[in-house]
């Protein structure tokens, strides 16, 4: 009997969202800093970023700070917003060339005047490109941004603007990060830890998951590529059968 072969997607993804860790524990094993690490993985990113353009991904979203992350050592995370802010500053207008939009997602109200204001900056010089959005989630976390939804949508039951017999699925969505991006296809985690680490959870309901132990500043196109082929090797059902699928993709 002829072995069932599986409908395979053959699409590649219009959006990737990565959680780029393994930054620390590439500067232990080089006997560095761990901001050494932090510094290889901006340039890991600037790679994938240009790849990403490159290969005409419409979004690629970025997990930089986590709200779990305060936790670290203050000398840390004073360290790690040194560097946004400076990437930042120099990334933007190599960013606005390649006509790359950037974007960010979380809470921002608890970074320092200065890098909100670099923020909004990034944000503005960079809001008529049509080329890849590029989101960096920054102080984010899953359980804020469903929080966050939840807030301004009984703030507007309250005015009066919504009934409680309103609220759907699709309404909930449009007041969640990301609503206006097509639904993340692909997921991303290197540095080998299988958890989602309070990334996109509402967004990463039907999501491709792909792990690999390979530590972000190690992570290059080429492993992108590789990765882009495994996924166009999944078969998404949403729900359906096999069958369903092919009798679809033969019609
Ligand atoms: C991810 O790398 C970057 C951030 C969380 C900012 P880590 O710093 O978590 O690296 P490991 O997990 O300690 O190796
Ligand atoms: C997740 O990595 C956050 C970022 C990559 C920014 P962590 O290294 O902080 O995740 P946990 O805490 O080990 O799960
Ligand atoms: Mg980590």
């Amino acid at each position: 009997m002829a072995h069932a072969t599986a409908a395979v997607n053959n699409r590649l993804p219009r959006h990737i969202v990565i959680i780029m860790d393994g930054n620390g524990r590439w500067a232990k094993n080089r006997r560095l800093p761990r901001i050494a690490g932090h510094k290889a993985g901006v340039n890991a990113l600037r790679e994938i970023v240009k790849f990403s353009a490159k290969k005409g991904i419409e979004a690629l979203t970025v997990y930089a700070f986590s709200s779990e992350n305060w936790n670290r050592p203050g000398s840390e995370v004073s360290r790690l917003m040194k560097l946004f802010m400076k990437a930042l500053q120099q990334e933007v207008d190599e960013l606005n060339r390649n006509n790359i939009r950037l974007r960010f997602i979380g809470d921002h109200t608890a970074f320092s005047e200065k890098l909100q204001t670099s923020i909004r900056e990034a944000e503005e010089i960079t809001c008529h490109n049509s080329g890849l959005q590029f989101v960096i989630a920054a102080n984010y976390g899953g359980r804020w941004d469903i929080t966050n939804a939840f807030r301004v949508l009984t703030g507007k039951i309250k005015a009066g603007e919504i009934s409680p017999s309103e609220i759907n699925e699709t309404l909930i969505q449009s007041y969640i990060s990301l609503a206006d991006l097509p639904e993340p296809d692909l997921f991303i985690r290197t540095g080998g830890e299988m958890r989602i680490s309070n990334y996109l959870l509402w967004q990463l309901a039907y999501t491709e998951l792909y792990f690999t132990d390979q530590l972000w500043p190690d992570f290059t196109p080429e492993d992108l590529e590789m990765t882009l082929v495994w996924f166009m090797g999944r078969e998404r059902r949403f729900g359906r059968t096999s069958e369903q699928i092919k009798r679809e993709k033969r019609a």
